[in-house]
């Protein structure tokens, strides 16, 4: 038994889970008319409405004495304190700074990064505007079309997700190479031209395979397309934290942009990182996708367990994930530009909270992270939506919404009728009797009807929250970012793990390492027999 699973309140949890299994959801509305407000939370523009989740108050007040159990409190000071919260690799976690106030100091190590972090964003901006308005040419003098950004997973997953939900069609054309499939590299130069191309390659470490495969591949389209050797350095621009590895490759660090080994990959955007977004949609909105970031973190800095969003987002999860036993979250935004969200907040989350060992390195005896999966609705509910309302297994739903949107509004008003009648029917369900009737009602013969209604039985009491917001704008996303960021690192603490490595990542990279030596013709290292095989398979001429 853990710490945790010994806790009064873990095992408090425990007997509410039993009592309130029988409970329908819909009873909970029905015996508090207050649950409603009672159980939506308003901050930084995001409104979280966590009713529809099987709790009660007595199993709210259990879940925040959780959280003061885990010190979540002390954690989230000791974040913004710029303490080393990321214990195994002994380092701070202080990308809150990125978005933080220049003039409020921010310290790592007993200096305040501040000035560094603001010297930089200046220069992203400077960037951004210049390449937007083409007072920063190509070789030819010729204005930039089209930016290739060669990064992945954090070095990727932002910036796209960012230029996606805000870009404004004045600036250059953002493509993305992220796998090393050398069809994306291929796709992604189709009919560019080197004079009027920026490269844009981000890497923390400058050391990641993928990245620096592509870049190179880059590097020699240009020069093979004729991009004269001297303007390498204006066409290829480096974002990392690594400037010896970025002089290495033969790109001048000082040309590029820095960040810092206190910024983790996935938290990345709001640094250098973020430039593309600065590029597709103007610095102003990349200052102002920061602006509602921090508007997040001071609310989640400032604000009690029991008033703070991201303590309560975060134990919606925990209560799903650990007491009803629920190994998936779906993540549903009803905005065809949150496409990536999902993809974004899969290594967010697994990234983070994919641990098995406490921050001591003992083996946990509770589940950490669920699956995170998703998609964009309308488009989910013709395809997965039926395993949530009839499948065996209870996912829950994160579903996103704006009330306004980018386009006509009746078609707005479509969407959002879905998106909220999609977590009513995950809670109410439809049972037989209703299911019946319903078949009657169509004209069909009461026999036939009670023969069709167990198929047409949804069971309800499916648990959802939803994030709703004015419109999709950059503060906007910056605050729902920031929230899922800090609901990541709550949960992480309560499970007393450390959610700023991933040293899970490492044993792949090296076996393909050694692989890669095996397939192109180098000595056979010792492997077990499936993959000696397919390696000899593989081989085979
Ligand atoms: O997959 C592991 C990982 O280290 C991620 O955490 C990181 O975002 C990604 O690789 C890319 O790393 P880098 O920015 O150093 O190229």
């Amino acid at each position: 038994m853990s710490v945790l699973t010994e806790s009064s309140a873990w095992k408090a949890l425990e007997a509410q889970r039993k009592s309130l299994a029988r409970v329908a959801l819909t009873e909970l509305f029905t015996q508090d008319p207050q649950r409603f407000p009672r159980l939506t939370i308003e901050a930084a523009g995001l409104m979280l409405d966590y009713s529809k989740n099987r709790v009660t108050g007595r199993t709210l007040s259990l879940l925040i004495e959780l959280a003061g159990d885990a010190d979540v409190e002390g954690w989230i000071a000791r974040l913004f304190a710029g303490e080393r919260v990321n214990t195994s690799e002994g380092r701070a976690a202080l990308h809150l700074a990125l978005r933080a106030p220049a003039d409020r100091p921010m310290m790592v190590g007993g200096q305040n990064v501040m000035p560094a972090v603001e010297a930089e964003r200046q220069r992203i901006g400077e960037f951004a505007r210049a390449v937007r308005n083409g007072s920063s040419a190509g070789f030819d003098g010729r204005r930039i079309l089209d930016v290739v950004v060669i990064g992945i997973g954090g070095s990727y997953l932002g910036p796209a997700l960012g230029v996606d939900a805000l870009e404004d069609g004045k600036g250059p054309r953002i493509h993305f190479v992220a796998n090393i499939d050398g069809g994306e590299i291929v796709g992604a130069l189709a009919g560019l031209e080197p004079a009027t191309t920026l490269f844009i390659v981000i890497s923390k470490t400058f050391t990641t395979t993928e990245t620096t495969t592509n870049a190179e591949t880059a590097r020699e389209w240009f020069m093979a397309k004729g991009g004269p050797a001297d303007a390498l350095a204006r066409h290829f621009i480096a974002v990392s934290a690594n400037r010896e590895a970025v002089a290495k490759f033969g790109l001048d660090p000082d040309r590029g942009f820095a960040f810092w080994d206190w910024v983790g990959g996935r938290y990345s955007l709001w640094s250098a990182v973020g430039l593309p977004i600065a590029l597709a949609a103007g610095p102003e909105a990349f200052g102002e996708l920061l602006g509602g970031a921090a508007e997040m973190d001071a609310h989640v800095r400032a604000a009690p367990p029991a008033r703070n969003m991201a303590v309560l987002f975060a134990l919606m999860g925990i209560w799903n994930r650990n007491f009803l036993g629920c190994g998936a979250l779906a993540i549903v935004p009803y905005d065809r530009r949150l496409a990536l969200l999902t993809p974004f907040l899969q290594q967010l989350e697994m990234e983070s909270n994919g641990k098995r060992v406490t921050r001591e390195g003992e083996a946990v005896d509770y589940p950490t992270v669920p699956v995170i999966w998703g998609g964009v609705g309308t488009n989910v509910q013709h395809a997965f939506f039926q395993a949530l309302h009839q499948g065996p297994d209870i996912m829950p739903v994160d579903f996103l919404v704006a009330r306004h949107g980018a386009g006509d509004a009746g078609h707005h008003r479509q969407l959002l009728a879905n998106c909220l009648a999609q977590s009513e029917a995950l809670m109410r369900g439809r049972d037989a009797a209703a299911a019946e009737a319903e078949l009657i009602g169509r004209g069909i013969a009461a026999g036939e009807a009670r023969r069709l209604a167990p198929h047409l039985v949804c069971p309800g009491g499916r648990p959802s929250n939803t994030i709703l917001f004015e419109r999709l704008d950059a503060r906007t996303l910056g605050a729902l970012l920031a929230l899922y960021e800090h609901k990541v690192f709550v949960q992480g603490a309560i499970w007393r793990i450390d959610s700023f490595d991933q040293w899970g990542v490492e044993l792949g990279k090296r076996l393909a390492g050694t692989i890669l030596g095996e397939l192109a013709g180098g000595a056979g290292a010792e492997h077990d027999a499936s993959t000696a095989g397919l390696i000899a398979r593989v081989r085979r001429d």
